[in-house]
């Protein structure tokens, strides 16, 4: 079984966002993300087959230090709350190349502070919207942590696609999605356990079919 993540360190990560808490933290422009009270929101429609990401109420906004900062000190949970490594679902993401300069807010990821990752076979996603079509065995990586107004500070889910042999499945590219929750379990796999649950990631992905599925990072966060 996995190990929980150090609660001293999470507590270190609380702790040391209360003291940066005044200046950096502005008025959060999501629409919905004063709605509710609770943290995670209820997902809409049938809780088996979401349509999209929990999503994380009153994110704070951070500076790209603050983001990083507290990225820094929180990797080393991270990693080891999803058994990063430990299992053929969860791969060791922190040995490959790190292609945004700065953890950014994800509105498509449940708006989490996310980290895109890619190995070695995936290496081309530096070339961007210009990298083509994906060899098999690419893996891209993104983790999350979450950031309240309040300054809760948490784990959010690994997101992972693996570009699996052709046949493996039309409609996503042959891209397996995968989502491991923040306590390193399985939440869904394309064409394995959970499948319905991982759909929507499908979906969305899809308005990018023209650059193999990819929307790759946010421009002001792009390696120089
Ligand atoms: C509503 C649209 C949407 C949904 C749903 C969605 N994604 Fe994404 N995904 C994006 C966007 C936009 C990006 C790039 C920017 C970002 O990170 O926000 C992205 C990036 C990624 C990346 C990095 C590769 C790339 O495209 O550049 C991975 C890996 C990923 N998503 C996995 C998932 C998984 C797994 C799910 C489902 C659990 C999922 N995504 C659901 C929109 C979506």
């Amino acid at each position: 079984m996995l190990k929980p993540p150090s609660r001293n360190a999470l507590a270190a990560a609380i702790l040391s966002l209360f003291v940066l808490i005044p200046g950096p933290v502005v008025a959060d422009q999501d629409s919905d993300a004063w709605r509710s009270i609770t943290q995670v929101a209820q997902i809409s429609g049938d809780p088996e087959k979401p349509r999209r990401h929990f999503r994380v109420k009153n994110t704070a906004r951070l500076s790209i230090e603050e983001a990083s900062r507290i990225y820094g000190e929180m990797i080393d949970d991270i990693y080891l709350a999803y058994g990063a490594g430990q299992s053929d679902f969860s791969p060791p993401y922190r040995d490959w190349g790190l292609y945004n300069t700065a953890p950014y807010r994800s509105a498509t990821h449940g708006a989490r502070y996310v980290n895109n990752y890619a190995n070695e076979v995936a290496k081309d996603y530096g070339r961007y919207e210009e990298a083509g079509i994906f060899p098999v065995g690419s893996v891209l990586a993104k983790d999350s942590f979450s950031v309240t107004k309040d300054g809760v500070v948490d784990i959010g889910p690994l997101f992972l696609m693996e570009k699996m042999p052709a046949g493996f499945n039309r409609v996503s590219g042959d891209w397996r999605y995968v989502m491991i929750m923040a306590d390193g379990r399985l939440f869904g796999e394309t064409n394995g356990r959970g499948a319905q649950k991982v759909e929507y990631c499908v979906g969305c992905h899809l308005a990018k079919e023209d650059q193999d599925h990819l929307f790759f990072v946010p421009e002001e966060v792009r390696l120089p």
